[in-house]
């Protein structure tokens, strides 16, 4: 099967503490990847290494190996910004920019990357946002601020930030935590659609969500408090929640962790 995403011996560091060790895994195209796993356990870490997000954090750095389609993203030369362009990210909390419009705040990724021509960005906007599932809710608000959205809408709001730059995979990191539960269905139902075009890599403590929306479910764990977290397994979200390879998989998802 292609691959999308190829991790090797993948370590992550925040200066001397090793925050995750020696990760390896494979995503292929157009699938949904959850990550779950006990809070402190490096997730959102692992998630940071796959777009070089974490050496943005002070004492940050990584070791091993990202490859994306056929480039290491942690080879020479390689821009990281570029990378960010490749590989979007969405958050915990929905993060519209505050002074934006809804209309900006879509477009603000566009514009930064330079990369439209303007007789097209009204066009992409509204492409963006329906892929979102949002332009009917905002399409006659387009020019009022993102921040007076819902924050199910400011949350989709980013989604179609994220996807208008038409990056090819889209990492989730927790994106329904601050969510009611009809706004976590709307972003459930939409990550279905987005995998038909993005690749998608969520993280979630909602067993119910990872076994809903992903094709793949990593589990990472950690021995103890202090030591770095590992990838315990990664395999078909069916068989993770039915019949796991290891007995740690089997006492998280049914609730006997810890
Ligand atoms: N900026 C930072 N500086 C130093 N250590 C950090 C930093 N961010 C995270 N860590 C540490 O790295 C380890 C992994 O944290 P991470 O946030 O990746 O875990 P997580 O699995 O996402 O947890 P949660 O489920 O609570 O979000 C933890 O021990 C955490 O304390
Ligand atoms: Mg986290």
């Amino acid at each position: 099967m292609a691959k999308r995403i190829d991790v090797s011996g993948l370590s992550a560091y925040y200066g001397s503490f090793r925050a995750i060790e020696d990760i390896s895994m494979t995503i292929e195209p157009r699938t949904v990847t959850a990550f779950i796993g006990p809070s402190g356990c490096g997730k959102s870490t692992f998630l940071r290494t796959l777009n070089r997000m974490h050496e943005v954090t002070s004492g940050g750095r990584v070791e091993g190996k990202v490859m994306l389609d056929d480039e290491n993203l942690y080879g020479a030369g390689i821009d990281p910004v570029a990378v960010r362009r490749e590989v979007g990210m969405v958050f915990q909390r929905p993060n519209p920019f505050p002074t934006m419009s809804v209309f900006e705040n879509v477009a603000a990724g566009l514009k930064l990357a330079g990369s439209y021509k303007k007789s097209e960005l009204s066009d992409i906007v509204e492409k963006s946002l329906k892929g979102a599932n949002l332009w009917n809710e905002v399409k006659d608000r387009l020019n009022k601020p993102g921040s007076g959205l819902s924050g199910g809408q400011q949350q989709r709001l980013c989604i179609a930030r994220a996807i208008a730059v038409e990056p090819k995979v889209l990492l989730m990191d927790e994106p329904c935590s601050a969510l009611d539960p009809i706004s976590t269905l709307a972003i459930e139902d939409l990550i279905g659609e987005l995998k038909e075009r993005f690749t998608i890599v969520i993280v979630t403590h909602n067993m119910q969500q990872a076994a809903r929306v992903s094709d793949r479910t990593a589990f990472f764990n950690l021995a103890a408090v202090g030591q770095p977290g590992k990838l315990i397994e990664i395999d078909d979200t069916e068989r993770i929640f039915s019949n796991p390879s290891v007995q740690a998989t089997e006492d998280y998802i049914s609730g006997r962790f810890g």
